[in-house]
C-alpha cells in the first residue's frame, strides 16, 4: 500500500520526507517520489524500485533544499511501476504538485473531460487527473479548488498537495484512506501512517473523512468540504514505534484481517457500475465470454481454496462446467482443452511457480489464460492474457486473509459477468447478487465485532490434538480454507472433509471432545449437515457450528454455534471465513506461535 509524507517547517524537508517513507516500508511498495519547494519551483526526483535509489539520486536529500515538500511510496495500481506513474504528480504548469493513496473512481470520464479541455497526460495513473483538475479549479485560493475538486471525485484518497504560489501552506485530504497531521515546534507533518512521523512529533490529529487541512509552519487548520472551519482534539501518541507500524494490532495477520471489508471494497467498487459488473480488463465482449464452454481455475494453498468456490458459483450461476486443480498437479496432468477453453489462474504474489508454468503450459495449449493476481506488475500479471487486479494492498502476514477474501470478490464478479453474458440470469437476478455483493464489506465488519467472543473459544483448544472442518458444496469450500489457516500458524493438526465423506474412513479418528467445526451456509443442505453432526457427537465430538441466523435446527444439533447475516448462499464463504480466520489466529496466539511468520513456509513460493 502507498505511503505519504508530508512537511512544512524550519528544518530542511527532504531528509525528514526520506526518513518518514523508510518507517513506511514495511507496507510494500515499487517506486518512491519527492516534490520540494526551493523557494522558487516545485523541483521533483522520482525512482521505480527501493526508497534507496531515491536516497541515492538526492543524497539523502541533501540535494534538494526546501522547507517544505511532500513525498511518496506508490503500491501500483493503475500503470505499472516506473518513474513517470510514480508519485507526486504535478499540473502542466508544475506549479501544483500532489500525491496521492486509494483509487479515483471515477478517473476516467474526469480524464476525458480534462483531455476535451486541452489538458495531456503524461501518467497512466488516475492521480494526475487530480493535478490537472486543481489546475482546472484553481483560481488564487487553493482551499477553494480543493473543496471543488472533492465535490467531483470519487472513490478513495489521501492526498498530500503543494501549490507554488503559497509557499507558506501545504494541504491535507482524506476520505476513506488513512490519514493523519502532526505538529511539533519545528514544524508541521502530514503521514498515511504514525510511524512516520513518530520520530519527530507524538502530537497527532486523525483526519476524518471529507476533511481537508492546512498546514502552516507553525499551524494547522482544519476544514470541512463546505470550507467551514473544524475544531479538533490532538491525540498523544503513546505506542512503540513497531506496534504502530502494526496500527496498534498485535500481529500483521489480526490488521490484516482486519482491513478485509476495504480489500474487497477496493476490489469491487470500481467494477459495479449501477446494476451491472464492467470488468474491462477482461478485453472480451459478452460473445466471446458466451463462447467459453469450459473453465479451469489453477491456483496453489488458499488460492486454490478461492477457485473450488469459484467453481460452486460459476458453475451455480452460468451453467458452465468448470474444473479446478492445484498447479503442480495441473501442469503435470496433460489437460485436454482448446480455443473455446479459458484458464483462471489465481495467485496473491503473482510469482508461485507452479501457478506461472500453468499458465505458460495453458497458453501453450490455445487457451485464454485470465490471473486474478494482487501484485501489479508480477510475471503472472505480465503474462496472462488479461488480469484482474485484486486491490488488497500489500498483505504482509504469510498466512493470507485480506488477498483471499479480494480473491472471493474478484471471482464473485466474473460468475455474474459469464452467467449475463450467458443469460443464465436476468437482469432482476444480477441486481439482487450486486447489491448483496455491496453489502459483505459491512456484514464483515460485524462479525469482525464477534472478535472477543471466538477468542475465548479459541483459548479452549490451545492444547488441540486434531480438528476436523466440514461442509458440502461451498460449505466444504469454506472448511479447507478454515482448516489450513488453523494448521499453518498454529501447527493444530487440522483436516476438512467434505461432510458426507467422513464416515467413509477418518470418522475413526473422532475421539471424546474432538473439536469438529460443521459449517453450513447453504440453506438446500441444512438438514444433510446436520445428520453429519449427528454422527460425528455419536463419537464424542464436540460441534462448533457456523451457520446462518436462520438455521434455528442448529442451536440444538451443535455445542457452539457462530451466526452469520443473510446473504446470497453463492457469498457465504466471504462471511463463514471471518470467524474461521479469527479461530486459527487465537489458537495460534495462544499457543505462542510466530503467527505472521509460521515455521517452514515463505510468502512467496517461486520453487516448484
Ligand atoms: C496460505 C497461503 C498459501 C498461498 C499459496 C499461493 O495462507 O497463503 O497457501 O495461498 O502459497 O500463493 P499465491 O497466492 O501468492 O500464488
Amino acid at each position: 500500500m502507498c505511503g505519504i509524507v508530508g512537511y512544512i517547517g524550519s528544518r530542511q524537508a527532504a531528509p525528514i520526507i526520506l526518513d518518514g517513507l523508510a518507517r513506511l516500508e514495511y507496507r510494500g511498495y515499487d517506486s518512491a517520489g519527492m516534490a520540494i519547494f526551493d523557494g522558487e519551483h516545485i523541483r521533483m526526483k522520482k525512482a521505480v524500485g527501493r526508497l534507496k535509489v531515491l536516497e541515492n539520486l538526492t543524497h539523502g536529500g541533501e540535494t534538494m533544499k526546501g522547507c517544505m515538500g511532500i513525498g511518496h511510496t506508490r503500491w501500483a495500481t493503475h500503470g505499472a511501476p516506473s518513474d513517470i506513474n510514480s508519485h507526486p504528480h504535478l499540473n502542466t504548469s508544475e506549479t501544483i504538485a500532489v500525491v496521492h493513496n486509494g483509487i479515483i473512481e471515477n478517473y476516467i470520464p474526469l480524464k476525458k473531460k480534462l483531455t476535451d479541455k486541452g489538458y495531456t497526460f503524461a501518467s497512466e495513473t488516475d492521480t494526475e487527473v487530480l493535478a490537472h483538475l486543481l489546475d482546472y479549479y484553481y483560481k488564487g485560493n487553493p482551499l477553494e479548488a480543493i473543496t471543488k475538486v472533492l465535490h467531483r471525485v470519487e472513490g478513495s484518497y489521501a492526498l498530500g498537495i503543494l501549490f507554488a504560489e503559497h509557499p507558506d501552506e501545504i494541504y491535507a485530504v482524506r476520505k476513506d484512506s488513512p490519514l493523519i497531521v502532526g505538529s511539533s515546534d519545528d514544524g508541521c507533518f502530514i503521514a498515511s501512517d504514525v510511524p512516520a512521523i513518530l520520530k519527530y512529533t507524538r502530537t497527532v490529529y486523525y483526519v476524518d473523512n471529507q476533511e481537508v487541512v492546512k498546514l502552516g509552519k507553525d499551524s494547522l487548520q482544519f476544514f470541512s468540504v463546505d470550507q467551514e472551519e473544524i475544531t479538533k482534539e490532538p491525540v498523544t501518541i503513546d505506542w512503540d514505534a513497531n506496534a504502530a507500524e502494526k496500527a496498534g494490532y498485535e500481529h500483521f495477520m489480526l490488521k490484516e484481517i482486519y482491513e478485509q471489508p476495504k480489500a474487497i471494497n477496493d476490489t469491487i467498487s470500481p467494477r459495479l457500475q449501477g446494476d451491472n459488473v464492467v470488468i474491462d480488463e477482461l478485453h472480451m465482449t459478452d460473445g466471446e465470454l458466451a463462447a467459453v464452454k469450459r473453465l479451469y481455475i489453477v491456483a496453489c494453498g488458499s488460492a486454490y481454496h478461492v477457485g473450488v468456490t469459484g467453481k460452486y458459483v460459476i458453475e451455480t450461476l452460468a451453467r458452465i462446467p468448470v474444473e479446478v486443480d492445484v498447479a503442480s498437479e495441473f501442469r503435470y496432468r496433460d489437460p485436454i482443452m482448446d480455443e473455446n477453453s479459458m484458464v483462471i489462474v489465481i495467485s496473491q504474489s503473482g510469482e508461485t511457480a507452479d501457478t506461472l508454468a500453468a499458465l505458460r503450459e495453458s497458453r501453450s495449449r490455445g487457451a485464454k489464460v485470465l490471473g486474478i493476481v494482487n501484485v501489479v506488475g508480477s510475471s503472472i500479471a505480465r503474462e496472462a492474457d488479461a488480469c484482474l487486479y485484486t486491490w488488497a494492498g500489500p498483505e504482509i502476514a504469510v498466512a493470507t486473509t485480506k488477498a483471499y477474501s479480494a480473491q472471493l470478490a474478484a471471482l464473485y464478479m466474473l460468475a455474474i459477468k459469464l452467467a449475463l453474458a450467458n443469460e443464465t440470469i436476468d437482469s432482476a437476478r444480477a441486481a439482487g447478487l450486486i447489491k448483496d455483493l455491496r453489502t459483505l464489506p459491512d456484514q464483515i465488519e460485524l462479525l469482525l465485532g464477534q472478535k472477543e467472543k471466538i477468542q475465548r473459544f479459541a483459548n479452549r483448544y490451545v492444547g488441540a490434538k486434531d480438528i476436523f472442518f466440514i461442509g458440502r458444496g461451498i460449505d466444504y469450500a469454506i472448511s479447507l480454507e478454515g482448516s489450513l489457516k488453523l494448521k499453518e500458524i498454529s501447527y493444530v493438526h487440522s483436516e476438512a472433509y467434505a461432510a458426507g465423506e467422513l464416515k467413509h474412513g477418518t470418522i475413526s479418528l473422532i475421539e471424546d471432545g474432538t473439536l469438529v467445526v460443521a459449517v453450513s451456509t447453504q440453506p438446500k443442505l441444512y438438514q444433510k449437515t446436520i445428520s453429519n453432526i449427528v454422527e460425528v457427537k455419536a463419537r464424542g465430538a464436540f460441534v462448533m457450528a457456523v451457520t446462518n441466523e436462520e438455521n434455528k435446527a442448529m442451536e440444538k444439533a451443535s455445542d457452539y454455534c457462530v451466526y452469520l447475516p443473510e446473504t446470497d448462499p453463492c457469498f457465504a464463504n466471504s462471511l463463514a471465513i471471518i470467524p474461521l480466520q479469527l479461530f486459527g489466529y487465537y489458537v495460534a496466539v495462544g499457543k505462542g506461535c510466530d503467527v505472521d511468520k509460521p515455521r517452514n513456509l515463505a510468502k512467496s513460493v517461486t520453487v516448484e
